[in-house]
C-alpha cells in the first residue's frame, strides 16, 4: 500500500498548481494522472484569461469589480458572488506570477502583456499566448513543479493512472485505490487529503471540444463517496467548433473580429434581439442559441454548418495571434483561413456543475477538496464567461493547495485505516475479476456512443420536459445494458475495453444528475434553456441544484446562491 500525506487526482493546470504549494510546503504528495501531465485538457485552452491588468488603451479604466460584474452578469446571476469576488481579486496577481514564471503570453509593443475581448465582458481583459494559452501556461506550470520538486523532493507523479474509488469514512478522507493502466494492476493509497483536479464531463456529448479523458469520473468517484454535485444541468455550448470534428476554434477569433456567417454571407446574429448589439463577442448561451436557430431557419450551409470568416482581419495578424485555428482548419478541414471562411457549429465545451464546494475549495468531506472544472465553486453559475476556466484552475488550484497544507497541519495525522483500505482495495479487485470474467453481448464503445446521442439529443441547447423525461428513460436502459458488456480482450495491459467500462460507468451516473437536474429546473437560466420554460423564474430557481448519489439515482436537494454584491437584474447585452 502506498502512504502520502496528500494525494492530488488530475495533472492539469488546477492540479499542477495545487502541487506547487504542497510541494512548497514540503507536503509528501502523489499526483495521479490518466495522463502525462502536459496531455492534460488544460493544453487545448485557447483563447486566453482574464484580469484587468490594464494594459491596453481600450482596458486603462479596468478593475476588479468590472470583472466580477460580468461575471456575475455572465452566471446568469447564479454565480456564488463571494468566490467570485476572490477569484477577480487575485487574477492580476496569478497572472503575473506566472508571466514571471515564464509564461510566454502576447505582448503590446510596449511589451506588457497584450489582451483582447472576449464574449460578455465590458473590457478587453483576456491575456493570451497566441492562441494556445492553455499549452503556455502548463508547460511553464510543469517546469516549475519539476524546478521545486528538485528542491524539496517530496512529490511523486502517477502517471497513466485511474483512480477508481475514493475510500471515506466517518466524512473524513481516507485514501483511494487506482487502476495501473500501463501494468494492469490496482493500488490502495493511504493518505490524510486529496484534492480532486479531474476536469470536465464534456465526453458525456459526442460533440464536444473536450479530449476524451474528459469523462467526468473525477466527480463520479467524489459523488460515490458521499460529496455532493452542484447545478449539473448547466452545460456550456461553445458557437465555434470545426464542423465535422468539434475542434476548438478559439472565441479570440471573434475577440479580434471574425465574422460569424449565414449562407446568404449574412451577419445573422443581428436579426436576433439579444446579440444584435455585441454581435460576435455575445456571451457563448446566446451566440450558439442564435447559430441553432439560424440553421433550424434553413440558413446554413448545406442545412448543416455556419461559417466562420476571418479573411479581414489580414494575414499578419492572424499570423501572429491565431495560428493554431489556421493550423487546426488547415489540417482537420482542409481550409486556408487566411483566405477561405471556417464551417462551424456549436459543440459542447465546459461543464459550470460539478463537486460542490465553497469559496475555499472545501467540500463536505474533511480532508477532501476540489478545483477546477471538476469543481463548482461557483465562479461560472449558469453560464461561464470564455477566459474565466484558465483563471478559476490558478486561483482555486493554489487556494486548495493552501488549505491542504492548513488542514494537515492543524490535523495531527491519525490515519489508521489500512483496515479499511485494504478491503475497498480487495472489494475493487474482486469486481474487476468478476467484470473479466462475465461474457456479455454489448460492446463497451458503442453503449458510450449511444449515451453521447441521448445527450445531444435530448439535453443539448434546447430542452424540454417530454425530451429531458425520454433522455433519462433512454440513459437508465443504458446503464441497466452496461451489466451485459462482456471484455473480449483478458490482457491486463492498458486494457482500453476495462478502463472505457469503468469510465462508462461514472459517466451515466453524471449524466444521471445533469438530467435530473435539468427536469427539475422549470426556467431558463444561462446555458440551461427550456423551451416549455423560456423565462428565468428567479423566485423559484434562484437556488443552486445539490445532486446527492443513490443507488436508486440522484436525490436532488437546492441551497441558496450567495448574492450581496450585486443584486439579480434581467441580463441584456
Ligand atoms: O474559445 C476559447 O478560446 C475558449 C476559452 C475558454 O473557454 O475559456
Amino acid at each position: 500500500m502506498y502512504s502520502f500525506d496528500a494525494v492530488i487526482v488530475g495533472g492539469g493546470l488546477a492540479g499542477l498548481r495545487a502541487a506547487y504549494e504542497l510541494t512548497k510546503n514540503k507536503i509528501k504528495t502523489a499526483i495521479i494522472s490518466k495522463v502525462y501531465p502536459i496531455r492534460s485538457h488544460s493544453i487545448a485552452a485557447q483563447g486566453g484569461v482574464n484580469a484587468p491588468l490594464n494594459n491596453i488603451e481600450r482596458a486603462v479604466s479596468d478593475n476588479w469589480e468590472n470583472h466580477a460584474q460580468d461575471t456575475i452578469k455572465g452566471s446568469d446571476y447564479l454565480g456564488d458572488q463571494d468566490a467570485i469576488i476572490k477569484m477577480c481579486k487575485e487574477a492580476t496577481s496569478r497572472i503575473y506570477e506566472i508571466e514571471h514564471w515564464g509564461c510566454p503570453f502576447s505582448r503590446t509593443d510596449d511589451g506588457r502583456i497584450s489582451q483582447r475581448p472576449f464574449g460578455g465582458q465590458g473590457f478587453p481583459r483576456t491575456a493570451y499566448a497566441a492562441d494556445r494559452t492553455g499549452h503556455a501556461m502548463l508547460h511553464t506550470l510543469f517546469e516549475q513543479i519539476i524546478r521545486i520538486n528538485e528542491q524539496n523532493n517530496c512529490l511523486t507523479f502517477f502517471d497513466e493512472w485511474f483512480v477508481t474509488r475514493l475510500i471515506v469514512e466517518d466524512k473524513l478522507v481516507r485514501g483511494l485505490i487506482a487502476l495501473d493502466l500501463k501494468a494492469g494492476d490496482l493500488h490502495a493509497f493511504k493518505t490524510d487529503a486529496v484534492i480532486i483536479a479531474t476536469g470536465g464531463a464534456g465526453r458525456l456529448y459526442g460533440k464536444s471540444t473536450n479530449a476524451l479523458i474528459n469523462t467526468g469520473t473525477g466527480m463520479a468517484i467524489s459523488y460515490w463517496a458521499g460529496a455532493d454535485l452542484k447545478d449539473m444541468e448547466f452545460i456550456q455550448f461553445h458557437p465555434t467548433t470545426l464542423y465535422g470534428t468539434n475542434i476548438l476554434v478559439t472565441e479570440g477569433a471573434r475577440g479580434e473580429g471574425a465574422y460569424l456567417l449565414n449562407s446568404h454571407g449574412e451577419r445573422f446574429l443581428s436579426n436576433y434581439e439579444d446579440s444584435k448589439k455585441s454581435m460576435e463577442i455575445a456571451p457563448r448561451d446566446i451566440v450558439s442559441r442564435n447559430m441553432i436557430k439560424e440553421i433550424k431557419k434553413g440558413n446554413a450551409i448545406n442545412g448543416q454548418y455556419l461559417l466562420l470568416d476571418l479573411r479581414h482581419i489580414g494575414k499578419k495578424a492572424i499570423m501572429e495571434r491565431l495560428p493554431g485555428v489556421v493550423e487546426l482548419a488547415g489540417k482537420f478541414a482542409g481550409i486556408n483561413a487566411i483566405t477561405e471562411q471556417i464551417p462551424v457549429e456549436p459543440g459542447q465545451h465546459y461543464t459550470m456543475g460539478g463537486i460542490d464546494t465553497d469559496a475555499d475549495c472545501r467540500t463536505k468531506i474533511d480532508g477532501f477538496y476540489a478545483a477546477g472544472e471538476a469543481a463548482c465553486v461557483s465562479v461560472h453559475g449558469a453560464n461561464r464567461l470564455g477566459g474565466n476556466s484558465l483563471l478559476e484552475t490558478i486561483v482555486f488550484g493554489a487556494i486548495a493547495g493552501e488549505n491542504t497544507v492548513k488542514y494537515l497541519s492543524a490535523n495531527k495525522k491519525g490515519n489508521n485505516s489500512a483496515i479499511l483500505i485494504e478491503s475497498a482495495s480487495k472489494e475493487e479487485k474482486e469486481k474487476n475479476s468478476q467484470i473479466f470474467e462475465r461474457g456479455g453481448k454489448e460492446n463497451v464503445f458503442n453503449l458510450f456512443e449511444e449515451m453521447n446521442s441521448v445527450m445531444w439529443n435530448n439535453v443539448g441547447i434546447f430542452r424540454d420536459d417530454a425530451q429531458l423525461k425520454e433522455g433519462i428513460k433512454n440513459l437508465r436502459g443504458i446503464k441497466e445494458r452496461c451489466n451485459n458488456i462482456g471484455i473480449r480482450y483478458k490482457g491486463k495491459r492498458f486494457n482500453f475495453e476495462l478502463y472505457w467500462l469503468l469510465e462508462l460507468i461514472g459517466s451515466i451516473d453524471i449524466a444521471e444528475a445533469v438530467i435530473m437536474g435539468a427536469i427539475e429546473r422549470k426556467e431558463s437560466r444561462g446555458s440551461h434553456y427550456r423551451t416549455d420554460y423560456p423565462k428565468r423564474d428567479d423566485e423559484r430557481y434562484l437556488k443552486h441544484t445539490i445532486a446527492s448519489y443513490s443507488p436508486e439515482g440522484a436525490r436532488l436537494s437546492y441551497k441558496p446562491v450567495t448574492i450581496g454584491f450585486i443584486e439579480p437584474a434581467e441580463r441584456k447585452y
